[in-house]
Parts: structure tokens; C-alpha cells; sequence
């Protein structure tokens, strides 16, 4: 019950750092820093400005000596990566090739509601029927329901600066059951004015797309899912409610991997792509972090870190310099929040060989819009808390679940407003299509790592953040939700929509 998940309602302040259980893996496992990391491949335009990614099943081997059935893009997990270049509007046409209906939500874009990937906004297989369920929270209305055959064209029209985004399955009630078997990757948004800068370039420019897993004794994803047609695994609803966490690190789907590299600057960027870890990420060696860009790219300064707390959806854009070390150096990237050594691993970069490097981190990186309260035509608050349902407990927006096609705010389009958000939990809270500022949390200003344009931000137990949120971009329906993905699905959601 409850009181073995470590909390209650109400009762118990969480402690400020809690995290829920971690599955364990029944395989056994690699030595960490053994498999060297892969950099997922750039999908391939199939005409310039249009792609086609293939959502399907594939066996590969992310533990060594044992396959995995993954559901990706192409295949491949993390599926392909799309670059998508500033002021080229860029097609993807979406092919749904499994068992269940997909929706692709193209995460941090600036994109027409129509392709935002709308949980109810649903891809079905070619030959497969299917009714909506209601999935674990009741019955929508059928209106809300719409069904593509076979494919979807997402058209993103990529007006928005250069960033680190990525891509996601965000079907209605099973995001997270989805997004565990693989359907994720990233999406890098470049521009004139991010290549202008002497940052590091081309292969010393590395995404890194980190989340945990668990691993039945057969190869395959552990996960406890309340879907029949998935995967069950009784017993563990507890790790459920809590958000679902692996024992098992994966760097760019490579467990805890090793990276070779010269006595150079890297550009890494770091995604959380978890589906409810957060991480503490530190270097040992004395080696920083050295935030160039985050969420929505670059920061107008760059912001030094010895560590970096990075919740799920959450991006930073880091360079690290390892021309201070000796080449046969060991520098490991760790996780301070990790319950255990293994999720205190993450991964390793080793020193091996002296190159040249012309790189440097330039003091001034962008002109960014003033973090202004005044400019703010509105507050709105938004309470994001569990809350007792006659269906049983939920994780709910103004104790409300999510209901598709029912938007609680209308902003304007081109004004901006104060989004206050309060919280029972560790909820990371994330909006489509809008960028915001961090204004400050309670009482206190802005910390070091809520810099620059964000579309997510870290929501810690009883606390409350004001963001300022710009609308900019279309008119339409849009969602707000926690981005622990167990919450979002346990309608932890809302509709806005931009009038
Ligand atoms: Cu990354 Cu609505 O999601
Ligand atoms: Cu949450």
C-alpha cells in the first residue's frame, strides 16, 4: 500500500529529494563503462524537407549477450534523429506498424495544433481496428476520438531558434507504457545563429538521451502496467502511482557506456528522457558543467555547474572540457540521487588521445527576451496534486483529471501570462508549444539551473514556481502535464487553448 511507497497524503512532508521504487532486473547485467555509446543516426530525408520514420517492433541488443523487444521509431530506440533546420518546414509522415494506436508529439516544437500530436489524435496500424477504452479513467466523449489509417504527415514548420528537442509517443492514457518499449528520440532544431558561435562542432557535438529501464531474466522491458494488452506484472502498482523506475542506466539506449574522447571541449546534450528518474549529474575529477542552452537553446550567458538536477522532458546544453586531462583519464558522469550503484552510474567519458581544439565558449552566447512579471496580462494557478477519485486515487491538475477537449485556461495568442504552479509531489511540469521564464520559486528568485527558455520545469514537493509564459507561435488546442509520464497518463493533464 501507500505507507510502503514511503508517503502519504497530506500527512508526511516528502522528504525533498523522494523518489518512488525502482524495479529490479532479473538479467544480468554488464559491468558498467563496458559498452561503448552509440550516437543514434540522423534519419534520412527521403526528399529535402521530408521524412518518414516507421513505428515498429525490433529485437536489439541493449544488454550484452541477451535481445530486447523494443518498439521504436524505425526500429530503433532511441529511434532516429531529425534535423530539422530553422525556417525549412519539414514533413514527417508517422507510420504506425504495431499492435497499438500511437500519437507523436514532437516535444519543445512550435507546431500547428493539428500535428502537436494530440493524445486522442490517434495513428492505428493499416487493418486494425480501435475503440477507445476509456483507458484507466473513465469515458470521454467520442468526439474527441480521431483516427488515421496507416500514417499521419506532422507538418512542423521549424520558425523557432536552434534547441535540443525530441520526440514521443503521446498516446491518451499510455504515453508512459509506450515511451518505456522505446518510442522516443530526438529531434535537433539548428540554426545561423547557434552555428555562428565557436561552440564544439560536429562529432565533438554529442546528444545523450538518458533514462533507466528494468529487464525481465528473458531480455525483455520490465514495466507493471495497468493495460492487459501490454504487459502486467502484478504486484508492483505501487512503482505505478509513483512513476516507474529502472535499476538498469541507459545512455543513448547503451547501459551505463563509455565514451572515447580527445583533450578537447564537447557540446553534450543532455536529455532526460526517463519516464519518471530525475538525476543529479555530476563529473568526477573536478570536471564542470559549463550550460550553454537549455530547453528552448541558448542562454544569453553561459552558466557554470557543478552539478545539474535534470528532471524528465528536461534538456541541458552542456560543453565540458577535457583538455585538462591526461590522455588514459577516466571522468565519470554520475548520478548524486542515485538510491544504488547502479542508478548512481550513468556513464564515462576516458581520455585518449591529445587533439587540437579550436573551440571556445564565448561570454555572451544570445539576446534573450527580459524575464518581465509586468509583461504578464494575467496569473493563473495551477495546483498539481493526487487527489482521491471514486475510481481511485488520481494525480490531478486543480483536482481535476484530465478530460480531452475541455481547456481550463484561454490564453491570448501574442501575450503572456504568469503560470503559477503548486505541488504535492515532484511533478516536472511541461507545456506544448509555449516558452517560458522562470520568475522564481516562493519566495526566492530564479536558481542557477532554471536559466534561459524552458518548456519544462522542476516542480518540487510543496513548492511554488511562477514562470512567465509567452504564447506565441498558433491559435488551437494545446496541453500542459506533468512529465512523469505514470502521472500524465493518470490524467495528470489539461487542454489550454490559444484564442
Ligand atoms: Cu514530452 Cu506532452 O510531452
Ligand atoms: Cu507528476
Amino acid at each position: 500500500g501507500l505507507a510502503g511507497a514511503g508517503w502519504a497524503i497530506g500527512a508526511t512532508l516528502l522528504p525533498a529529494e523522494a523518489t518512488g521504487e525502482t524495479l529490479t532486473s532479473a538479467v544480468r547485467l554488464p559491468r558498467p563503462f563496458t559498452v561503448p555509446l552509440p550516437i543514434p543516426p540522423a534519419a534520412r530525408p527521403v526528399e529535402p524537407g521530408r521524412y518518414e520514420l516507421t513505428q515498429r517492433a525490433a529485437r536489439v541488443e541493449i544488454i550484452p549477450g541477451t535481445t530486447t523487444e523494443v518498439w521504436g521509431f524505425d526500429g530503433a530506440f532511441p529511434g532516429p534523429t531529425l534535423e530539422l533546420r530553422r525556417g525549412s518546414r519539414t514533413t514527417v509522415r508517422v507510420r504506425n506498424e504495431l499492435p497499438v494506436p500511437t500519437s507523436t508529439h514532437l516535444h519543445g516544437g512550435v507546431t500547428p495544433a493539428d500535428s502537436d500530436g494530440y493524445p486522442t489524435d490517434l495513428v492505428v496500424a493499416e487493418g486494425r481496428t480501435f475503440r477507445p477504452s476509456g483507458g484507466m479513467h473513465g469515458h470521454h466523449d467520442p468526439s474527441v476520438w480521431t483516427f488515421h489509417s496507416g500514417a499521419k504527415d506532422y507538418v512542423y514548420p521549424v520558425e523557432q531558434r536552434a534547441a535540443t528537442l525530441w520526440y514521443h509517443d503521446h498516446r491518451m492514457d499510455f504515453t508512459a507504457p509506450q515511451v518505456w518499449r522505446g518510442l522516443a528520440g530526438f529531434a535537433i532544431v539548428r540554426d545561423d545563429e547557434d552555428d555562428a558561435l565557436p561552440l564544439p562542432k560536429g562529432e565533438r557535438d554529442i546528444p545523450l538521451f538518458i533514462c533507466d529501464r528494468a529487464f525481465e531474466e528473458d531480455g525483455s522491458f520490465r514495466y507493471p502496467s495497468l493495460d492487459p494488452t501490454l504487459l502486467v506484472r502484478p504486484g508492483v502498482e505501487d512503482a505505478y502511482m509513483e512513476g516507474v523506475q529502472g535499476d538498469v542506466i541507459l545512455v543513448n539506449g547503451a547501459p551505463w557506456p563509455v565514451l572515447e574522447v580527445g583533450t578537447a571541449r564537447y557540446r553534450l546534450r543532455l536529455l532526460n528522457g526517463s519516464n519518471a528518474r530525475r538525476y543529479r549529474l555530476e563529473l568526477t575529477g573536478g570536471a564542470r558543467f559549463v550550460q550553454v542552452g537549455s530547453d528552448q537553446g541558448l542562454l544569453a550567458a553561459p552558466v557554470e555547474h557543478s552539478s545539474l538536477t535534470i528532471v524528465p522532458g528536461e534538456r541541458f546544453d552542456v560543453v565540458v572540457d577535457f583538455s585538462g586531462y591526461p590522455p588514459g583519464t577516466e571522468i565519470t558522469m554520475v548520478n548524486a540521487l542515485g538510491e544504488s550503484p547502479n542508478t548512481r552510474a550513468v556513464m564515462r567519458f576516458r581520455v585518449t588521445s591529445r587533439v587540437r581544439d579550436d573551440s571556445r565558449v564565448p561570454p555572451r552566447l544570445a539576446e534573450l527576451p527580459p524575464a518581465d512579471r509586468a509583461a504578464a496580462v494575467t496569473v493563473r494557478t495551477f495546483d498539481f496534486r493526487r487527489t482521491r477519485h471514486d475510481s481511485g486515487d488520481m494525480w490531478t491538475i486543480n483536482g481535476e483529471p484530465y478530460e480531452p477537449g475541455r481547456p481550463i485556461a484561454e490564453p491570448r495568442l501574442g501575450t503572456a501570462e504568469v503560470w503559477r504552479f503548486t505541488s504535492d509531489f515532484h511533478h516536472p511540469v511541461h507545456l506544448h508549444l509555449a516558452h517560458f521564464q522562470v520568475l522564481g520559486r516562493g519566495t526566492r528568485g530564479p536558481e542557477a539551473t532554471d536559466a534561459g527558455l524552458k518548456d519544462t520545469v522542476d516542480v518540487r514537493p510543496y513548492e511554488i514556481v511562477d514562470v512567465l509564459v509567452r504564447f506565441d507561435g498558433y491559435r488551437g488546442r494545446y496541453m500542459f502535464h506533468c512529465h512523469n509520464l505514470e502521472h500524465e497518463d493518470m490524467a495528470m493533464m489539461a487542454d489550454f487553448r490559444i484564442v
